[in-house]
């Protein structure tokens, strides 16, 4: 079966940008593929983070996975740091990777630039090359992912077919180039509608758990009232009607695309059902099929969160398993680099 990995940074409120340009994606994937799904603390404290926050925020993410429908008798849940070849892995791929490839990662600009250069850690730079372990470690085939992860995959890409090359030896070269020895070159899923959720107070902007005002998101979390009020007060605009695909209109865009996905509807029955309506009725719409959507995840999210001998269970095996394969691609790797292995 092909491989599946993906994995949510434990920082802040999961958001519906989160839920629908990934999580919500994994769910149909599970039946088909062989997936793992992790909650990356490694990469939470990349950026200045809450030491007393940490712990419970990767448990409250692992509780969303499967509130959200990640079913473990067919994927494996495991926190980043309990699998310790992640780490591993990284400084061996890092020794390989050129900085100027990290230089231009958008992320690491943009966050470098608010926090200003002696308030980086290194680890910001390097940030990419984890998840290019997280992802070679298990040679998956590919990772379901929202737009703003798409340069981090073709970085991972890259460098696999990097390490191919470099360690790969004369049996990766008679294949050709493809699919090398060591590493599988794995390909993002970023999907058609969804991968792009925008903010609530620009269309402009994506939807994100680090922007300073919590009216800009929907958390998966959040109660009815709060959210009927976020889609009160969120921006809109004076055109008549509603439409998909206008750029004047971003906001219309973003709010429509999140009721077609929510709703599971066609983007043509949203536009048969919406385009005469005034922003008044529609918001009525959008915040009623949100609630609707998100009350059984709230519900069965507050079951798994208060059985924490259940959820210690399911992370435990998950590590186990995810240990296993991710051990035996880490001896590979010491390998092909030459080391001298313990016997
Ligand atoms: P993170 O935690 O920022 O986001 C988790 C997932 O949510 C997607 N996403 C969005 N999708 C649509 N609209 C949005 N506004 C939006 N905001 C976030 C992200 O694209 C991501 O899929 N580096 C990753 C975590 C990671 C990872 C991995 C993912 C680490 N290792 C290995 C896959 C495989 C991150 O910070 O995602």
């Amino acid at each position: 079966r092909k491989r599946i990995v993906s994995g949510v940074q434990p920082t802040g409120a999961i958001h519906l940008g989160n839920y629908l340009g990934a999580i919500k994606n994994w769910i149909n994937l599970q039946d088909l593929y062989d997936t793992l799904f992790f909650i990356v603390d490694l990469h939470a404290i990349t950026l200045p983070y809450d030491t007393q926050e940490l712990s419970k925020a990767t448990r409250n993410t692992a509780a969303i996975y499967l509130a959200c429908g990640v079913d473990t008798s067919k994927a494996s849940v495991f926190v980043q740091s309990h699998v310790r070849a992640h780490v591993e892995l990284m400084w061996l791929l890092s020794s390989a990777t050129p900085i100027g490839w990290l230089n231009r990662m958008i992320q690491f600009k943009e966050k470098s630039r608010k926090a200003g250069d002696e308030n980086v850690g290194v680890a910001l730079l390097t940030y990419p090359v984890l998840m290019a372990s997280d992802i070679l470690l298990y040679q998956s085939d590919f990772v379901p992912v929202g737009e703003d992860q798409k340069q981090h995959l073709e970085l991972t890409r890259e460098l696999a077919e990097r390490i191919n090359y470099l360690y790969g030896g004369r049996k990766w070269k008679k294949l050709g180039g493809r699919g090398g020895a060591i590493f599988k070159v794995p390909e993002p899923l970023i999907p058609p509608a969804g991968a792009r959720v925008m903010s609530l107070s620009d269309g402009l902007s994506k939807m994100s758990k680090s922007a300073p005002s919590d009216q800009s998101r929907i958390n998966l979390l959040d109660p009815k009232d709060v959210i009927a009020n976020k889609i009160k007060r969120c921006k809109s605009d004076s055109f008549p009607g509603l439409e998909f695909d206008n750029p004047e209109r971003p906001e219309c865009n973003n709010l429509l695309s999140i009721y077609q996905l929510i709703s599971s509807k066609t983007k043509e029955e949203v536009v048969r059902e919406c385009q005469d309506m005034n922003w008044g009725t529609f918001k009525t719409l959008l915040t009623d099929s949100l609630v609707d959507h998100l009350h059984p995840i709230q519900a069965r999210y507050e079951e798994i969160i208060s059985d924490s001998a259940y959820l210690d269970g399911v992370l435990e095996e998950g590590a186990v398993k995810a240990a296993a394969i991710a051990d035996a691609t880490l001896n590979n790797v010491y390998q092909a680099m030459g080391f001298l292995r313990r016997r």
